[in-house]
């Protein structure tokens, strides 16, 4: 395994490299970049923190405006089941996760994680998940994706801290024997073998996609302070579902959420280089946003809301006859009650050495995943996919659905639990 060149990069950059490449070398190379850094340890109680694992937005920091901000380094990693999933065995899984909620406070300075599973981790079990699930096996949805997350579980890894996610992911898998301190005394080999050529990883931030710009197809435009690759601003809370909304509110899994994840190359130098500020701001937000200056450079003349009132949303079709449209306008079209259905916690990546998007999202059901994209595919406007919003740049390969289960069934829940 290969380390970045800590020369040729900022320090930010060098530790978001680090977390890309993984692994024990990859950990004490961090370490020793961020001696100084303090991780607040965790809970004495790990049955004190909320049932629902997806609960983040209370323990995330917010940014000037009031919207939740995301954590800034993320670690999917893909795990194959390698045990039968007994009582004694899901009771090491549980041990190993509250070994997580001991070392590390709940927030962005300590560690956020979920450990979600998908339907063919279930299809081993004789009994059926509850009508109250919906977790369909992934399908294209739009265009021709072809590879399906087909392992059994995802652990979504999230901090502000680099170490922090490279130290959980190692110690959980006994290559690191201590966790901020907290010796590690059960852990998940055995149980789980991580999927290596799943392994996915990504960051949010300011001034992220210009410290990229030295890698191949990340332009030299993409403005200084852009916190993610496309140059804007995103997560408002108005255009995010609330923990609520995607929360399961019935049967066993009550508490529980659906996980969406697909994972998309981002054509940047086509946007950057052969598009206007203005254009960009149209086919992001809306033609009107563009023409009324409501953006700007990045998103900052927005607050906690897209701007997207309901004549902004119900315009798309006559935007469309006038030959362009908005990605979020044309998303916002699946909202229902006027309210966004998915509760996105997307972030971009350089995995591959190329840029891109795992767009994670959690919702009620997959179905509405499924119905929330297709609208944003907007086939119904008959434009050129240049001029249909963002479809046209973001070319998704990889899509995955998981169940993430209460936090009291998150250790090898059966599909009927009593
Ligand atoms: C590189 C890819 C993408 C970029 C740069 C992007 C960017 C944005 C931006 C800037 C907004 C408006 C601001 C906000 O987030 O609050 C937005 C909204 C939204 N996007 Fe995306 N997006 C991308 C991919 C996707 C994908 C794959 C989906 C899948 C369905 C999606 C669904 C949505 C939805 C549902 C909204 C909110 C609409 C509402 O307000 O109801 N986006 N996106």
């Amino acid at each position: 395994m290969t380390l970045p060149d800590r020369s040729a990069l900022s320090r930010r950059d060098y530790l978001r490299a680090l977390v890309a490449v993984g692994g024990a070398t990859a950990l004490s190379a961090c370490t020793s970049e961020s001696d100084e850094v303090e991780v607040p340890t965790g809970t004495d109680d790990p049955e004190s923190l909320p049932e629902r694992q997806h609960a983040w937005n209370e323990a995330l920091s917010r940014d000037d405006d009031g919207n939740v901000s995301p954590p800034e380094h993320h670690v999917l990693v893909a795990l194959s089941l390698a045990s039968e999933p007994t009582d004694e065995v899901r009771e090491r899984v549980e041990d190993a996760l509250q070994t997580l909620e001991r070392a590390y406070e709940w927030s962005t300075e300590g560690l956020l994680f979920t450990l979600g599973y998908t339907p063919a981790y279930f299809d081993r079990f004789d009994g059926e998940l509850p009508e109250s699930v919906d977790l369909p096996e992934p399908t294209a949805i739009v265009g021709e994706v072809d590879e399906f997350d087909e392992f059994d579980a995802l652990l979504h890894l999230a901090s502000d801290h680099s170490q922090v996610v490279l130290e959980a992911e190692e110690g959980l898998f006994g290559e690191h024997d201590e966790l901020n301190g907290l010796a590690v005394e059960t852990d998940l080999t055995g149980v789980f073998e991580r999927v290596d050529e799943r392994r996915r990883t990504g960051f949010v931030g300011e001034g992220l996609p210009a410290e990229h710009a030295a890698l191949g197809g990340v332009p030299d435009s993409v403005p200084d302070d852009a916190p993610f690759f496309m140059g804007f601003r995103s997560g408002f809370d108005e255009s995010q579902a609330t923990e609520d909304r995607v929360t399961i509110d019935d049967g066993p899994f009550v508490d529980g959420t659906t996980e969406h994840v697909s994972s998309m190359r981002i054509q940047l130098s086509q946007w950057f280089d052969q598009e206007s500020h203005e254009m960009r701001v149209a086919k992001t937000f809306s033609p009107e946003h563009a023409d009324d200056e409501l953006v700007g450079e990045v998103g900052e003349k927005l607050s906690t809301s897209t701007a997207l009132t309901t004549e902004r949303i119900e315009a798309t079709e006559d935007d469309a006859r006038s030959g362009v449209v908005g990605h979020a306008q044309k998303a916002a079209r699946a909202r229902e009650d006027g309210e966004p259905l998915l509760l996105r916690r997307d972030f971009n990546t350089v995995d591959g050495d190329e840029p891109g998007l795992h767009f994670l999202s959690l919702q009620a059901e997959i179905d509405a995943f499924v119905r929330v994209r297709e609208t944003m595919e907007g086939d119904d406007l008959g434009l050129p996919s240049l001029n249909n919003g963002i479809t046209g740049y973001i070319f998704p390969d990889r899509r995955g659905n998981f169940l993430v289960p209460p936090r009291s069934l998150r250790a090898l829940p059966p599909p009927d639990p009593g």
